[in-house]
């Protein structure tokens, strides 16, 4: 019931961060607990490395992590928006939630995490951001990554919204789930 409570209030909370800022929210929903299970179980990959999650929003994605049995303190959310990371704070207390830039995850994740992180899942509208702050946040995340991590993104297009040879990355198509608003395409880089 608490947990309901929580959704619903992120959701109006993220309805109303995309009045005022549709650029950065970058949806008119947030994702539905199908692409969360989609995504979660690309991200499950071990019991113990820490995940990062760019771009908390109303923490749909967050829950799909934990309910695919991740422990919540091997979460790490990282969220621009103020105002929707003191909720996800206040929704997920034991996750680490971080207000803050995925272009500075060198800064603001903790020194001990650096270089041990198999999988980031980001949420982030990448189509919405000009080349130069795409390349900065795909850098981000690979020099915090462990050498075989890999950085998984979703769009709502069915082509992929990173050029991956452009920075030196390989791409696989993981799935595509109709049952989201719009319906949107898994995608998973790895350096090449
Ligand atoms: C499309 S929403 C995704 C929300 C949620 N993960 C979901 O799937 O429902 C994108 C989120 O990314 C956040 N965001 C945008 N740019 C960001 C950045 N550079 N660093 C961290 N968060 C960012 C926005 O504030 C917004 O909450």
């Amino acid at each position: 019931m608490q947990v309901q409570t929580h959704s619903l209030l992120g959701t109006k909370l993220f309805l109303s961060r995309v009045l005022r800022n549709p650029r950065q929210l970058g949806a008119v929903a947030p994702s539905s607990r199908h692409l969360g299970a989609l995504l979660a179980r690309h991200a499950a990959v071990d019991n113990h490395s820490p995940i990062v999650e760019l771009g908390g929003g109303s923490g749909s994605l967050t829950r799909a992590l934990i309910k695919a049995g991740i422990e919540p303190r091997r979460i790490y959310v990282i969220e621009l928006d103020k105002a929707l990371a003191v909720y996800l704070k206040s929704a997920f207390p034991q996750v680490n939630v971080i207000h803050g830039n995925a272009t500075e995850l060198g800064k603001i994740l903790p020194p001990h995490i650096i270089g041990k992180v198999h999988r980031i899942v980001s949420g982030l509208p990448m189509i919405n951001m000009p080349e130069c702050v795409r390349r900065e946040i795909l850098e981000s995340c690979f020099e915090i990554m462990s050498p075989n991590g890999a950085y998984l993104q979703y769009t709502y297009s069915p082509r992929s919204s990173i050029k991956a040879e452009t920075y030196g990355l390989s791409k696989e198509r993981m799935g595509t789930i109709f049952l989201n608003i719009p319906p949107a395409t898994v995608w998973q880089y790895k350096k090449a």
